[in-house]
């Protein structure tokens, strides 16, 4: 399986939606900025302070807060979506593994927060967000999969998965879990998504193998992986995106 690691940054607003926006993704930090460097006199841990360290000098973590996005991840979205043009206004987009609400906000913004719907699930609170619906739940349970079916009131234009569950440090064991998790997203998505539909899912850095994959080309035309630039090198995540369901999973 073969990965593409998008470069170039945002092209500038492509949607004429009235609500829809598109900031730039940020420069990877230069030479001229100082890097901010914490104090070891706290009693934290070694690794404590590492990923301090690296939260202060990540350039996309001070624009997610400048701009106002609740998660650096938020800018995984806009990349992708500046690359493989995902939105246009009006669509129907739900949400998986919502929180804090990043790509939700993404999502909103680029399908316009009156003109398109947004629902977003997760299994912890995800604090209001106009223009979204945010329910609390587990994509697994048959129940919240019915709650987002009516919250969304129709069939879904996009599914998008960001879910990942809580890293054990084991390789062997997160890989496992997480294809697990995108095998629930794909049985949901194939329940609710329209004809022509997007599917995109956050998946190990392997890509998605074996049977899924096998089933994801039967039902989909266009099977591509990537890996944006906001998603840490040294992250094991890549992205699975799946373009025109045929429908009838
Ligand atoms: C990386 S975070 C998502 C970040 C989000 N896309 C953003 O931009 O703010 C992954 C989320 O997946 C959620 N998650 C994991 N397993 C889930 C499940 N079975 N059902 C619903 N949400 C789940 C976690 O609770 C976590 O909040």
């Amino acid at each position: 399986m073969t990965f593409e690691r998008e470069g170039g940054r945002s092209q500038g607003r492509r949607h004429s939606g009235e609500e829809t926006h598109k900031p730039a993704t940020p420069k990877p930090l230069g030479g001229r900025v100082a890097a901010v460097r914490i104090r070891d006199g706290h009693r934290r841990k070694p690794s404590s302070n590492r990923w301090l360290t690296r939260q202060l000098n990540d350039p996309y973590v001070l624009e997610a807060r400048r701009l106002g996005y609740r998660s650096r991840a938020a800018f995984k979205l806009i990349e992708l979506d500046d690359r493989f043009r995902l939105f246009r206004p009006g669509q129907q987009v739900v949400d998986l593994g919502c929180a804090p609400g990043g790509w939700t906000q993404v999502a909103v913004e680029r399908v316009g927060a009156r003109r398109g719907t947004v629902v977003g699930i997760d299994l912890a609170e995800t604090a209001p967000l106009p223009g979204a619906a945010l329910l609390r739940g587990d994509i697994r349970d048959p129940s919240t999969r019915e709650a987002i079916a009516q919250a969304l009131g129709g069939f879904a234009d996009i599914v998008l998965s960001d879910m990942a569950p809580p890293a054990t440090g084991h390789g062997a064991t997160d890989h496992l879990r997480v294809a697990a998790l995108v095998e629930e997203a794909f049985t949901f998505t194939s329940k609710i998504l329209q004809p022509g539909g997007t599917f995109l899912a956050k998946v190990f850095q392997s890509g998605v193998e074996g049977a899924l994959l096998a089933e994801l080309k039967r039902v989909f035309v266009e099977i591509r992986h990537a890996k944006p630039p906001a998603s840490r090198a040294e992250s094991a995540e890549a992205y699975v995106l799946a373009r025109g369901f045929r429908g009838g999973a």
